[in-house]
């Protein structure tokens, strides 16, 4: 019980946190509008060739130049399922966003719904680089999944019924309401509709799923539990026929919720940026041995391993701290944020806030090895996304056991050549852990949407063939 408390004030820290750090000043330096005009010229140089070349040898076309010229290809659907999108009323999504200025009571998310939920550019960083927030996930897995090639129209065919209700948006604009019928009213309605839908009936909700961007807690509310501003919606029972995907799953109760990483800040198009990126990453100097990038908790019981592990880390001179104090501050900044990570051989991970932390995936974007503290920061939660086996990618230290562990020896002993190996495993994970740019189609690698689906398949498919399994689970 003292956990869900705890969860209760901490979340909001989460969100608050996030809110100072939105002020960032993003400053276009001549070189970029340089490098603009150079984009520029070169792009109309060669919308000339092909106007031209279609005026020569193909005069029909010209009408729709742009169009043939702008279009990607179209992917293929290379695996063998199908997903379909419900067109919902836009109660349950689009017009939610129209209200984005009370969507989140702690901070005004209109900047961070925009690009489908990638947020503004940070064009210092580069042209696939976002200020994305870290509680947005199921505005991109939407617009991905609207862009998927294995999306459908025949519903009769589809393997996947994908519901795109923005309940993460909805239920951090009611936290504060203390009527518990009033928050939970949108989440009743769509679970009311979706019942009625007759692609439900023929399966009993098993080949559905839904996907949110904040954490399990948020949605399970329940009587013996004291109120800490959820809602009850993944406690309603024809849910728990539907698959799940949250950015951290309930570790014990949570049969059907699937952990999907926390969005970071790159969102390519190609493969090309991607492997660019990843072998950037594997020969940057990293002088720090290990970091911390984070704030210092307050009262709480399990905030004990966070202060100790922050007090670790300001006395060695091996590890370098970025403090998220209160106002604005450079751990707000994603580009400090990366550039910290990719000096730093191991990144703390240290829980805090809930048990995950959207700093996990940003450490491991910059190739530094995660250092855990507890099994459901990662282990339990991202088995699609991560090995099974944690010691390829990972280290652990179990503080909590041992409070006089030093976590600088504990990581001098680790040899150099299995920190190369862990730190390649990381490297090698980046796509799968990245939410490729919605407006890309032929990205050419599986990123979070592509293994997710396929995973969220597989589990239909071994669902429908032995129906008993869902019972036992
Ligand atoms: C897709 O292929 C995999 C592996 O061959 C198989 O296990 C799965 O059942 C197939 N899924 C569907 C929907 O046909
Ligand atoms: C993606 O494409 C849509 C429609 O073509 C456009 O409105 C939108 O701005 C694009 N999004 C991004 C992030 O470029
Ligand atoms: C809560 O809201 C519902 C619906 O708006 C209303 O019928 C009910 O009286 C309210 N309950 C309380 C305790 O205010
Ligand atoms: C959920 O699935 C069970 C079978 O596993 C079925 O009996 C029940 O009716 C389903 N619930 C809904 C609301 O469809
Ligand atoms: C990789 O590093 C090179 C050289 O520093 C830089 O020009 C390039 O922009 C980097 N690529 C990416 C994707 O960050
Ligand atoms: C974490 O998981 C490992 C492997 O399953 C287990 O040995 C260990 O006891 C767990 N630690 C805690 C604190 O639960
Ligand atoms: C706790 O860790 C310290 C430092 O690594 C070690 O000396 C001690 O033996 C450990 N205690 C237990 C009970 O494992």
């Amino acid at each position: 019980m003292w956990r869900k408390n705890h969860l209760k004030s901490i979340r909001k820290e989460k969100d608050e946190e996030y809110a100072l750090g939105k002020k960032l000043v993003i400053v276009t330096s001549l070189k970029d509008i340089q490098l603009h005009l150079k984009v520029i010229v070169l792009f109309t140089t060669s919308l000339m060739i092909w106007f031209l070349f279609l005026l020569v040898f193909s005069p029909k076309r010209v009408s729709n130049p742009i169009r043939v010229f702008l279009s990607t290809p179209p992917a293929e659907c290379k695996d063998n399922f199908s997903v379909y999108i419900y067109n919902l009323p836009s109660k349950y999504n689009f017009d939610l966003l129209r209200d984005c200025t009370s969507l989140n009571i702690y901070t005004d998310m209109c900047p961070h719904v925009t690009n489908n939920g990638l947020g503004s550019p940070l064009p210092q960083m580069g042209s696939s680089w976002f200020t994305t927030h870290q509680l947005i996930a199921e505005l991109i897995i939407h617009a991905r999944i609207q862009n998927h090639p294995c999306l459908t129209e025949d519903a009769h065919k589809s393997t996947l019924f994908y519901v795109p209700f923005y309940g993460g948006l909805h239920a951090s604009s009611k936290f504060r309401d203390p009527n518990y019928t009033t928050r939970d009213a949108l989440a009743v309605e769509l679970v009311e509709y979706i019942q009625e839908q007759q692609w439900w009936k023929r399966n009993s909700g098993k080949d559905h799923f839904m996907a949110f961007g904040r954490t399990a807690w948020d949605f399970m509310r329940s009587d013996e539990v004291p109120d800490f501003g959820a809602n009850k919606l993944l406690n309603m029972s024809p849910v728990k026929n539907m698959s799940v995907l949250v950015v951290e799953r309930h570790p014990w109760e949570g049969h059907n919720q699937y952990g999907i990483p926390y969005p970071s800040y790159f969102h390519p198009s190609t493969s090309s940026e991607m492997v660019e990126w990843q072998n950037n990453m594997s020969y940057i100097d990293r002088i720090h041995l290990f970091s911390f990038v984070g704030a210092p908790r307050t009262g709480k019981k399990k905030v004990v391993t966070r202060d100790k592990v922050i007090k670790q880390c300001e006395e060695s001179s091996k590890c370098l701290i970025l403090k998220c104090g209160h106002g604005p501050s450079k751990c707000h900044n994603p580009r400090e944020v990366v550039k910290v990570m990719m000096r730093s051989n191991f990144c703390l991970q240290v829980l805090g806030d809930s048990y995950t932390r959207r700093s996990t995936f940003d450490s491991m974007l910059a190739g530094c090895i995660p250092v855990f503290f507890s099994n459901h920061t990662a282990y339990s939660q991202y088995k699609w996304f991560l090995p099974s086996d944690p010691t390829t990618y990972s280290v652990y230290i179990d503080l909590e056991r041992n409070h006089s562990i030093r976590i600088e020896e504990e990581l001098l002993k680790i040899p150099m050549d299995e920190v190369e190996r862990k730190r390649r495993t990381v490297i090698e994970l980046i796509p799968t852990f990245t939410y490729a740019h919605p407006n890309s189609t032929s990205y050419g690698f599986k990123d979070v949407v592509d293994v997710a689906l396929k995973a969220l398949s597989d589990h239909v498919t071994s669902l429908l063939r032995s129906p008993t399994l869902l019972d036992l689970a």
